[in-house]
């Protein structure tokens, strides 16, 4: 027991209910095993908060240092904007799918930590942020089962590898979402249009995107407002295919249907 999770107020487990599709992927749904039950034990207050997390020396050099790191390798921004984006993105969608107040906190931590494995190389980061986070986490004095939850909803996030992550729970399905729905032109770093590559320029074009989350109608859906005199749509989905097919993986798992907008119109 901490400071921090005494002043917290007693959470309420409310557990959605979850249908899964059956289909040629993903593979969960084959077996019985319930995605939601990774609360282990009696319900209680995360053991370790996000601002806990937040203000650790470690992390932030962690987070600083891999951000430089991407930057010399030509990568978007993956910094502090990022990785707060994503805890925040996270933390809603649990949030707004009616998710008890830890597994929002372990989404908010997960996602603050979940790219810091690219300090130690752009490749398979996803495990080695994972990894990392199991040191950090364990010494502030994590419960194991949340260190557990953290660290698999890291290591799903990946797309490396040549295999896109997969969710296996809600914490792992809202980072992905979170994550992969960040396109946004303040993430290119190139200042100099004509040089940009097809990342920096469909980063660009992205001049709004929001994932909206509608808990009634199990709806998530992805709004872009993309400049086509910038990157024509195909673009778009040139690159973040593979995403896109997370995000409706990890909206399957949540019991949502997943949705693309792009300028006000229907793709998906
Ligand atoms: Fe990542
Ligand atoms: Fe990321």
């Amino acid at each position: 027991m901490n400071d921090q999770q005494d002043t917290l107020a007693p959470v309420k487990i409310l557990q959605p209910t979850v249908t899964i599709e059956l289909g040629d992927e993903p593979r969960y749904g084959k077996t019985a095993t319930d995605p939601n039950a990774i609360c282990i034990g009696d319900v209680y207050a995360p053991s370790v908060t996000y601002e806990m997390v937040k203000n650790d020396p470690e992390v932030r050099a962690f987070i600083e240092n891999a951000d430089n790191n991407l930057g010399v390798l030509g990568f978007t921004e993956h910094g502090f904007r990022h990785v707060s984006l994503v805890a925040s993105i996270a933390r809603n969608v649990l949030r707004l799918l009616g998710y008890d107040e830890r597994l929002q906190e372990l989404a908010a931590i997960a996602g603050y930590l979940h790219d810091i494995g690219n300090i130690v190389s752009r490749h398979a980061h996803a495990q080695s942020s994972a990894i990392l986070a199991h040191s950090i986490l364990s010494r502030l004095g994590m419960d194991p089962n949340d260190v557990a939850i953290v660290m698999g909803a890291i290591g799903s996030h990946g797309d490396d590898n040549a295999r896109l992550g997969e969710p296996v729970h809600a914490v792992s399905a809202a980072i992905i979402l979170a994550d992969k729905s960040d396109v946004h032109r303040s993430r290119v770093r190139v200042q100099d249009p004509s040089a940009f590559d097809q990342h920096d320029r469909v980063n660009y074009a992205a001049t709004s995107s929001f994932l909206r989350v509608d808990g009634a109608a199990k709806s998530i859906t992805l709004e872009l407002t993309i400049d086509t005199s910038i990157a024509p749509v195909i673009e778009y989905f040139e690159i973040f295919l593979p995403r896109m097919l997370m995000c409706r993986h990890a909206a399957i798992l949540l019991g949502c249907a997943f949705h693309i907008t792009i300028n006000d119109v229907a793709v998906l």
